[in-house]
């Protein structure tokens, strides 16, 4: 296996990510952690990766030089990169004045083994860059293997010791051939084979779950419907069979129709028991009066576990609450190292500090793309497998501001409507997710010569694949155009149907 030292760098979960596609295990691991893991003879290679801070601060993380003499082949990437640059003899770092940020035109010196079958050498790429700081003496024993314009040492390498350096970040998209310059340490340096398949990662999250359980526990789930949960429900049922049960809250904050469509659903892809419970009465009085979106959320996450609580008295020995929680709600939350808070998502930042129930939540590393995966591994049906997202905290961020039972229905209705005609029009199938929002203001209109100061209706549809970035959907205007006549003509109180044309970043997907 492959060892990921973390040194908080925002893209520490994408070189895991790059790594599992590649079909090599890998772990990621503390530096503080690293020595011990790094060791064991099953690691194979090591990879540093970036961090936000700068390698000559005070407090910023460091390795040993000893961890170099294990012998075992080493990437530095950024961060990694000026790391080895400092540690190692006749190394040396520059702060400040060489930075670069975004796109880069590398140009291969040398294309030793981490270039080859890649690049040739004297050919320039795009790679993607990061950095503030850069080395400006390789350490004794390196050859530089790539310079750009500004920085004269972008790539270097010890053949001999199969220490590699790179100040770029091979595992973001945006760099030109990045996963095969990976693929080229994991596979010629490190002599790792692909041997980490889809079925493997759930073996191992079924094995995982079973060694924090003791034998005679049981576990209680959130189920939302949604894709995450459903695939946590059936990774947990492999691991403890019946000893497993699921709730499905009603907070009152659904679509139209959704919670007896779920409960249909449910009945043929589970077999361990699930309680549906309407506790409607309970969070629309609890988000009475409240408008602000991360109070919201916050009411929304609290009320949500009070009612697991009160479910896990009823039964005996439930030790773990289980939830479908991904990466994008822990990065979004601000709760992976040095990660800002964007919202406060339901089931992670929305969470009470102190709780009875341990939490279980078998998918926080995954991106939702590879959750779907492990779902059809699992065997879940299609429909189960790639419904759209819906957020935890439902209608409720679709109301801007204080959420009524009136403006649900609106909601309710308009939104009805558009994802009706997206299904007809059959382009549902290629939106990764698409609602209606109902705005907390109101605008002059005309109807049937007199005035109406009504609601508008905001319609948004996205691609995305892991939800960490989006775009809007092209949809086609004479779709529009019914969907927004629909809209009016069927609901008077709205008299303005508004489509929403801006990617994430800047904006987020949902609106709140
Ligand atoms: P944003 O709005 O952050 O949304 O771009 C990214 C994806 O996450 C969904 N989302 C949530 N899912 N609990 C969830 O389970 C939440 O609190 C939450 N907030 C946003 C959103 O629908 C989109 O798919």
């Amino acid at each position: 296996k492959l060892a990921v030292i973390n040194f908080g760098g925002q893209y520490v979960r994408l070189i895991a990510r790059k790594i599992r596609e590649l079909g090599v295990y890998c772990e990621i691991v503390d530096p503080e952690n690293a020595y011990d893991l790094c060791s064991s003879q099953r690691v194979k290679g090591i990879i540093l990766s970036g961090g936000p801070d700068s390698v000559q601060e005070e407090g910023a993380p460091v390795l040993d030089q000893s961890f170099f003499d294990l012998g075992k082949p080493v990437l530095g990437i950024c961060y990694g990169m000026q790391l080895m640059a400092e540690i190692l003899p006749g190394g040396r770092i520059e702060d400040g004045s060489l930075s670069e940020y975004g796109r880069a035109e590398v140009k291969i010196i040398d294309t030793d083994v981490l270039f080859e079958d890649i690049f040739e050498r004297g050919e320039v790429f795009t790679a993607w860059m990061s950095h503030g700081d850069s080395v400006v003496k390789e350490p004794e024993d390196f050859e530089i293997l790539a310079e750009t314009a500004s920085v004269p040492i972008v790539a270097m390498a010890d053949r001999q010791k199969n220490l590699y350096g790179v100040q770029f970040h091979p595992e973001v998209t945006h760099t030109e051939r990045g996963s095969d310059i990976l693929a080229n340490f994991i596979f010629d340096i490190c002599g790792l084979e692909e041997n980490w398949q889809i079925s493997d990662i759930v073996q191992d999250r079924v094995e995982q779950i079973k060694s924090v359980l003791d034998d005679d526990a049981n576990v209680l789930i959130g189920l939302s419907g949604g894709v995450d949960s459903s695939v946590a429900a059936a990774l947990i049922q492999e691991a403890v069979g019946d000893r497993l049960t699921g709730i499905f809250i009603d907070h009152g904050l659904l679509r139209q129709g959704e919670a007896e469509q779920v409960k249909k659903s449910f009945s043929q892809v589970f077999e361990f028991p699930i309680k549906f419970i309407d506790a409607s009465q309970r969070f629309l009085g609890q988000l009475e009066g409240v408008s602000d979106p991360e109070e919201k959320r916050n009411i929304i996450g609290r009320e949500f576990i009070k009612v697991f609580e009160q479910e896990a008295e009823d039964l005996e020995n439930v030790t773990h609450l289980a939830q479908g929680t991904i990466y994008s709600d822990v990065i979004e939350s601000g709760l992976d190292q040095n990660a800002a808070l964007i919202k406060s998502h339901h089931n992670v930042g929305g969470l009470p500090e102190r709780m009875e129930l341990n939490l279980l939540e078998p998918l926080r590393e995954f991106f939702k793309d590879e959750v779907r995966r492990i779902g059809e591994e699992l065997g879940l049906p299609e429909d189960v497998v790639w419904r759209q997202p819906f957020p935890g905290p439902g209608l409720a961020i679709r109301v801007i501001g204080e959420v009524t039972r009136e403006k649900l229905a609106l909601l309710r209705k308009a939104d009805y409507i558009f994802r009706e005609e997206l299904q007809n029009s059959g382009i549902s199938d290629k939106v990764w997710q698409s609602f209606a929002v109902l705005p907390d203001m109101k605008s002059v209109g005309v109807m049937g010569d007199t005035r109406t100061y009504g609601y508008p209706i905001i319609l948004r549809a996205v691609d995305s694949e892991e939800a960490m970035t989006a775009d809007w959907v092209k949809i086609p205007h004479e779709l529009l155009d019914k969907i927004a006549g629909r809209i009016v003509n069927e609901m008077e109180q709205i008299n303005r149907v508004v489509y929403d044309v801006s990617s994430k970043p800047p904006a987020t997907i949902e609106w709140e």
